[in-house]
């Protein structure tokens, strides 16, 4: 059975926009007088934007405020089972989905629910007290220190409240609160490189999760977690992060760099999704409005000259049976990988002769190189990148969000940058499917935005659409870099709101700047709109050491910094 655009947002939880969003309309906003970013003589009607600036601030337009609802190292309320002290909120928190809890199906009005965090990497000078002086004095990392790095990984679900006064709060020890860790709990893995990836690590199921990302929610409220830079953990790579100092510790490569899905609601057992494919997934963007009504996702790998995917299930999305039976529909199907240069989408499948031909040639130098071989669907999921490259598929400057604009179905795709190509700014894509068919093997594409200072950002990462259909950017200017150029007039990193239709179409509006060396990620807003979900990521995470710090957000004084997720009101006045 397909599921309606309309309603399958529904079951994401992001409204109803495509009855509210009036393009039209839009167009026929009134221009204001003025423009603080200068690009332009309109500017939104419902925030004045602001100026970049390089505070040591969360900075917001005037009538908005931002509530913290947790920061790394605060207590959950429930024992830690891996040692004697409670179970705490995770480092680096990037991707959030909120799930209402009042009436999961009906209401976007709920005030109490579920969210979802990704916290993406441990920072090891705060974490376990590891800094860049024992990295280049190639002092090896204790069992302990790893460990602490690895529970500050993974991802938490928290329950939420908003009180009568308007603001959102974490609930102490509620039963919902859980943690997910590079510790546990263990994910078992479906689709057709399971059996291989058991093989391959010995082990039929994995001690957890890391390297989560960015991320997606699914129609049956399931939340979708993306293993990212799970390279940075083995002999490789910097010494800052490797957990291999302690073979004990060390993590078996192809259990990670998956697509995780984990059941906010604790029903559903976690698990990772092969038919996805494995490289530095960033996040997942879902639709099943095609004409046979099946599950499609768009997913980009977040690594210079790397590639963008799509996933078409193998059946229609089950609306009517259980929550177990539909995830089903991310175990079987095919994976693409895009061809921009012409236009098509190229199926990694290993029953496409044409296409097993080529892998079967590159195998011919692979097994002189020393390479990957590509001998079944298997290999080809868990050697991705080989398999996409080996077809013809585009390598792009670092592809990372894609998220599917509510009105018209086509897939927007943030390119951070790629320093080796002198594309310093990035850019915003628009990939649109033939015949607006997500099922097909055709698409075309333009440019939606140009990233520099006649557009009003760099390095475009994170994206989400609110109910307009405005299009919300978070930026990643590497911390390194901030305040030099060509970054300098950037200030810190920020959130941006860009409208995609009407007078300020492809122009970006400051909403957000973060505080020093942060990036803000895992943009959410909740189902009315009214509130906007946002993470705080590494806050001060350039800072040289303990005695000297880049920045003291949240708590200032000369508290360490920490990531942390915070609730933005005053939306309710638009
Ligand atoms: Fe984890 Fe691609 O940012
Ligand atoms: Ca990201
Ligand atoms: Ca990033």
């Amino acid at each position: 059975m397909t599921l309606p655009r309309r309603q399958f947002l529904r079951y994401l939880g992001i409204g109803t926009y495509a009855a509210l969003l009036n393009p039209l309309q839009l167009a026929a906003a009134a221009p204001r007088a003025s423009a603080s970013t200068g690009l332009s003589a309109w500017t939104p009607s419902f925030f004045e934007p602001i100026n970049p600036t390089t505070a040591d601030q969360l900075r917001l337009p005037a009538g908005y405020r931002a509530d913290l609802l947790g920061a790394w190292g605060d207590e959950l309320g429930f024992p830690d089972p891996t040692r004697n002290r409670e179970l705490s909120f995770g480092n680096d928190n990037d991707f959030l989905a909120y799930f209402p809890l009042a009436s999961q199906h009906d209401s976007l009005e709920a005030e109490q629910g579920l969210l979802w965090v990704n916290h993406e990497s441990p920072h090891p000078l705060f974490v376990s007290g590891y800094s860049r002086e024992d990295a280049q004095a190639e002092k090896p990392k204790t069992a302990e220190q790893i460990q602490a790095e690895k529970r500050s990984v993974g991802g938490s679900v928290l329950y939420l409240r908003r009180e009568a006064n308007g603001r959102w709060r974490r609930e102490y020890h509620h039963r919902y609160t859980r943690r997910y860790t590079a510790c546990g709990p263990r994910f078992g893995f479906d689709g057709p490189a399971a059996d291989a990836v058991a093989s391959l690590s010995g082990q039929p199921d994995c001690p957890g999760t890391l390297a989560n990302c960015s991320g997606g929610a699914t129609p049956w409220h399931g939340v979708l977690s993306c293993e990212e830079n799970y390279h940075f953990y083995n002999p490789q790579t910097p010494r800052t992060l490797r957990w291999s100092d302690q073979p004990d510790e060390a993590i078996a490569e192809t259990q990670f760099g998956w697509v995780v899905e984990v059941d906010p609601f604790g029903e559903l057992p976690p698990v990772k999704h092969t038919s996805l494919g494995r490289f530095s997934h960033e996040n997942i963007a879902l639709r099943c409005d095609g004409p046979t009504g099946r599950l499609v996702a768009y997913m980009g790998d977040d690594k210079a000259d790397e590639c963008v995917y799509k996933f078409v299930s193998a059946q229609p999305l089950p609306a009517s049976a259980s929550r177990l039976e539909q995830r089903t529909a991310l175990s079987q199907g095919t994976l693409y990988a895009a061809d921009f240069q012409h236009g098509r989408w190229l199926a990694l499948d290993w029953n496409v002769q044409k296409n097993r031909e080529k892998w079967q040639a590159y195998n011919a130098t692979a097994r002189q190189t020393g390479g990957p071989l590509i001998t079944s669907q298997a290999d080809i999921l868990i050697h991705t990148r080989i398999a996409a490259r080996v077809l013809g598929a585009t390598p792009l400057d670092r592809p990372e969000d894609c998220e599917i604009h509510p009105a018209d179905g086509s897939v927007y795709i943030a390119l951070t940058n790629n320093t080796r190509r002198a594309n310093f700014y990035g850019q915003i894509l628009r990939l649109i499917e033939d015949n607006d068919n997500p099922e097909g093997e055709r698409f075309r594409f333009e440019l939606f935005l140009l990233g520099g200072r006649h557009s009003g950002l760099a390095c475009p990462d994170n994206l989400a659409f609110d109910r307009r259909g405005n299009l919300w950017v978070a930026c990643d200017i590497a911390s390194s870099r901030l305040g030099h150029d060509p970054y300098q007039a950037f200030g810190n990193n920020g959130l941006f709101m860009v409208p995609t239709t009407g007078p300020g179409a492809g122009q970006a509006y400051q909403f957000a700047s973060g505080p020093t060396d942060c990036e803000l990620t895992g943009p959410w807003f909740s189902g009315n709109d009214h509130t906007l979900f946002l993470s705080v990521q590494h806050p001060g995470g350039h800072s040289p050491s303990l005695e000297r710090l880049s920045s003291h957000w949240p708590h200032g004084g000369r508290e360490l910094p920490r990531s942390g997720v915070v609730a933005i009101t005053g939306f309710e006045r638009v």
